[in-house]
């Protein structure tokens, strides 16, 4: 079976982690990503947070799996017309530049879709249109514009940002929703359009439930947060530690070797339907004839508690061995996996989410693969691309120039 997006070219335009994480995918998809670097430069990420000297840090080549590389200065006379050829033979044109960049390089809407009205422009910016929208914006400036760092930390102590990078990669992901949507309309209208996501706003969509939470506030206490019921709530959503965000109380519970191991520790959530099993397992057959513990709302007041009681059990065992334990069960619950256990796991590499590449300079190193699975198209991960590595292929075979057409743009600097 072939690729899910084969066929479909992509103009990238991209630099650091949201917008490549978006043309990440649609390149594993199978789509013809052509990543477009400055000449001499590259996307700056190449040269950060360098483990080896001189070769592509695994910040580039974990975002750019899957893309063939050009170098090309649009600024340039004869670059300028190469960047319109690109727009012309492309159906995307993906960037995240700061605002007005690409019109900066004589390229805004309205001229690329004279030359390309097919062509579909999608683009990452910090904020929407308001007062923010000239701003530059990085991963955690939009994690605290966006409302998962006012409620993210423990109680009444400082905001906390999320390892997660919900910013870019989570406003990419949303990016890429948004190209699909645009592609499949286009095959109706025969129309390209904008498509643009602002990472305040894919944070805050991620945030949806807190904003649930703002207007329940309104009508009385927030009764599964561990502030209820000793504890204030003042006019907005509080830091709520580990409470679990939905209807069924949970909380981290230390596990055997914590005093050592900074993450022998596991999630344990006391869904109703499953607390009898829950209560037998750790030996407390008592709670379920006592009216004290017996049910959802005499537990309540007293989440603190149960789970102080539940941790003692745990605290006696291996975090996995909980899992195996209360899984069984119907128990939801999940040990904290640090990024070592992660890399190792076998059933992570078989399915292809970890994955191990090859690069030319680098040697092995693994990256995480497509999360998304496709029964019939199937997503394999290749290395990224080294600077301008598919320039001479690109300019000769894609948009049809010839040696002395190229030889001219490498003299003035172009490419
Ligand atoms: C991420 C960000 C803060 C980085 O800011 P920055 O390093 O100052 O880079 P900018 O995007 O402002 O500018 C890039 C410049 O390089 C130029 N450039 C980019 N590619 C080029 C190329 N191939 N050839 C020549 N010039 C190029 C642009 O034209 C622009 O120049 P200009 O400002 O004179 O018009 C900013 O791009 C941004 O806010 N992006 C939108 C939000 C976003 O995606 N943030 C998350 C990033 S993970």
């Amino acid at each position: 079976m072939g690729k899910a997006l084969e066929g479909v070219r992509i103009l990238d335009m991209t630099h650091v982690q949201s917008g490549p994480t978006c043309t990440q995918i649609l390149a594993w998809f199978g789509a013809d990503v052509i990543k477009v670097e400055r000449p001499g430069a590259g996307d700056a990420t190449r040269g950060q947070l360098r483990d080896i000297p001189d070769v592509d840090s695994l910040y580039f080549t974990m975002l750019n799996a899957n893309k063939r590389s050009v170098t090309l200065n649009p600024k340039t006379e004869a670059g300028n017309k190469i960047f319109a050829k690109l727009i012309e033979a492309c159906d995307v044109l993906v960037e995240n530049f700061a605002p007005g960049a690409i019109d900066r390089m004589g390229f805004p809407w309205e001229k690329i879709q004279e030359l390309n009205p097919r062509m579909i422009y999608a683009s990452v910016k910090g904020f929407g249109p308001g007062p923010f929208e000239d701003c530059k914006v990085y991963e955690n400036v939009a994690q605290c514009t966006g409302g998962a760092a006012s409620t993210t930390g423990e109680i009444d102590r400082v905001p906390i940002v999320t390892g997660a990078q919900i910013g870019d990669s989570g406003t990419g992901i949303h990016l890429v929703a948004g190209i699909l949507a645009a592609l499949l309309h286009r095959e109706k209208s025969g129309k390209g359009q904008r498509v643009e996501c602002a990472m305040q706003d894919a944070v805050l969509n991620l945030c949806r439930v807190k904003l649930r939470d703002q207007q329940r506030l309104a009508h009385g206490p927030l009764k599964e947060y561990p502030q209820y019921p000793n504890g204030k709530f003042g006019d907005a959503v509080p830091r709520a530690g580990n409470a679990s965000g939905g209807g069924q109380p949970g909380w981290i519970v230390k596990c055997k070797g914590w005093e050592t191991d900074p993450d022998a520790y596991i999630y344990v959530i006391t869904q109703a339907a499953a607390f009898a099993g829950l209560a037998k397992a750790m030996g407390r057959e008592d709670w379920l004839e006592d009216p004290e513990w017996n049910t959802p709302a005499a537990r309540l007041p007293k989440l603190d508690k149960m789970f102080d009681e539940i941790e003692k059990w745990t605290m006696t065992k291996d975090k996995r061995d909980v899992m195996s334990i209360l899984n069984p069960l119907n128990v939801p619950c999940g040990p904290i996996l640090s990024m070592k256990e992660l890399a190792e796991e076998e059933s992570l590499r078989e399915s292809g989410t970890i994955v191990e590449v090859d690069h030319p300079e680098r040697g092995k190193y693994l990256t995480v693969g497509n999360p998304i699975k496709l029964s019939d198209s199937p997503a394999d991960v290749q290395r990224s691309p080294l600077l301008g590595e598919h320039t001479d292929e690109i300019l000769k075979n894609v948009l049809g120039l010839d040696d002395n057409e190229i030889a001219a743009a490498r003299e003035q600097g172009a490419i």
